[in-house]
């Protein structure tokens, strides 16, 4: 007989596909694709992360939904059935221990960046009912950062929200929060892109995206690059996993891989061809805008077109709600786990994941302001965990899960979940799995050690 899981299943092929790209599109995409685009030369590092994508992200996120809609369990869980029908070593479980430690570590700082965009859809919302505008944006943005008490109060709710979602399960709750607000956020970012081509910069915004300086690339570069990849399509930390073991069996893995990684390239690219036109057009320089670029871009141009007031409120609205979906997608798999040992309800293993995360966050909140002089490896609090989940603990993540599913999983297994995949197709997707995905990031994470 099929097996289902027990916190539920995906209604239908579009409801995984939501799901997924509710969890793929998020700051990511909006607020650190383009910031590190920016701080990271331009063009080559957007060509370097889309190949990071097709070589390495699209394989990986398959075999994320494969092992998960195998063992239909939260990752740990998912992962010692694996291990033993395969008969392959108990260290591979290590995989989805390290999923849940960069899930809680993200989910973290990822929550006081989504709170920065509720505190921006308030403003714009008092300022839609006659309040004052945010004339100097640098300013604004400025004094948000040095008020631990308001990020950490913002920080508070987004945690609040997205345990509301968590608490009511798969259908109730994840499903039913993805299926009018992705299509929604789209049609706001084409909006946006469509205004940044009338300021007349889209051809500049484009060559400084597209056109690459390869004399800015470094080893770094292709770290941030890879980082930015795994990050922006949610791999390497077990989400698409625990999403994948609510996947119907009758729906294929290499097609909803597919549409989800063109979704979330695909709003990336807009992102960037919408902020850039604005920041040039208002003479900021698009190299080294650093985390508050949009915050501190995007309001320039919202004071500036029609109806400027609610575009402002309807982007960050949006922008927080495409935060929303992904953050539910990094406290499930903790959860899913908690619920699985049997031993607390959905709403209270939510409560308590996201309660350490929130703790975890005021390190973050604190390194904005009193703490900004605590510097690690060279780094503020902040951007240290960042580094330490992102860049590197996502790619070790993803590079093990690679490895597993090409090495350790039996043919048959693979087969059985990919019924349809043409010959060809197969045995490219294997040995990219085999060698090429794993020989990249151990390359790119060997140099960025040295
Ligand atoms: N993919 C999300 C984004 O681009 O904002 C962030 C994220 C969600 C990362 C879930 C990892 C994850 F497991």
């Amino acid at each position: 007989m099929e097996k289902t899981s027990i916190h539920g299943m995906w209604s239908s092929r579009t409801a995984f596909i939501l799901a997924a790209t509710g969890s793929a599109v998020g700051l990511g995409n909006i607020w650190r694709f383009p910031y590190m685009t920016s701080d990271n030369g331009g063009g080559a590092f957007v060509l370097i992360y889309l190949a990071c994508i097709a070589v390495v992200g699209l394989p990986i996120l398959m075999s994320e939904i494969l092992l998960g809609r195998y063992g239909r369990e939260s990752p740990v869980n998912t992962l010692i059935g694996a291990v033993r029908d395969s008969r392959a070593s108990r260290g591979w479980v290590g995989i989805g221990w390290i999923g849940i430690v960069a899930g809680v570590l993200i989910l973290s700082f990822y929550s006081v960046v989504a709170g920065w965009t509720l505190h921006y859809s308030w403003l714009y919302l008092k300022q839609l009912f006659g309040g004052a505008g945010i004339t100097d944006p640098a300013a604004t943005f400025g004094a948000l950062l040095a008020s631990p008490l308001e990020l950490s109060l913002w920080h508070a709710l987004f945690m609040v929200l997205t345990v509301g979602v968590v608490a009511l399960g798969v259908e109730k709750g994840l499903e039913r929060a993805v299926r009018f607000l992705m299509p929604a956020l789209f049609i706001l970012l084409l909006v946006l892109v469509i205004y940044g081509a009338t300021t007349g910069h889209l051809g500049q915004a484009a060559t400084f995206l597209f056109n690459p300086d390869w004399s800015r690339v470094d080893g770094n570069t292709f770290l941030r690059a890879m980082g930015q990849a795994f990050f922006s399509l949610s791999l390497g930390m077990c989400t698409m996993m625990t999403y994948g073991a609510y996947l119907p069996k009758d729906i294929s893995i290499p097609k909803v891989g597919v549409t989800v990684a063109l979704a979330d390239t695909g709003v990336a690219l807009l992102a960037g061809l919408a902020i850039f036109p604005i920041v040039i057009s208002f003479g900021l320089d698009p190299q080294g805008g650093g985390p508050g670029l949009i915050f501190t871009s995007l309001p320039l141009a919202f004071n500036a077109m029609p109806l400027g007031i609610f575009y402002g409120l309807l982007f960050f609205a949006l922008l927080s709600v495409a935060a929303w979906t992904s953050s539910i997608s990094l406290l499930e798999p903790a959860t899913a786990y908690l619920v699985e040992r049997g031993r607390m309800s959905r709403k209270r293993a939510a409560s308590c994941v996201a309660g350490l995360c929130w703790l975890l966050g005021l390190a973050s909140v604190l390194s904005l302001n009193h703490w900004s002089h605590i510097q690690l490896f060279g780094r503020d609090i902040m951007s240290f965990i960042e580094l330490i989940a992102n860049d590197l603990m996502l790619p070790l993540g993803g590079l093990l899960i690679a490895l597993f599913t090409g090495w350790a999983l039996r043919e048959t297994v693979l087969r059985d979940q990919l019924t349809g995949m043409p010959q060809g197709l197969f045995t490219t997707w294997r040995w990219l799995l085999r060698i090429i995905a794993p020989v990249l990031v151990l390359a790119v994470l060997v140099s960025a050690v040295l």
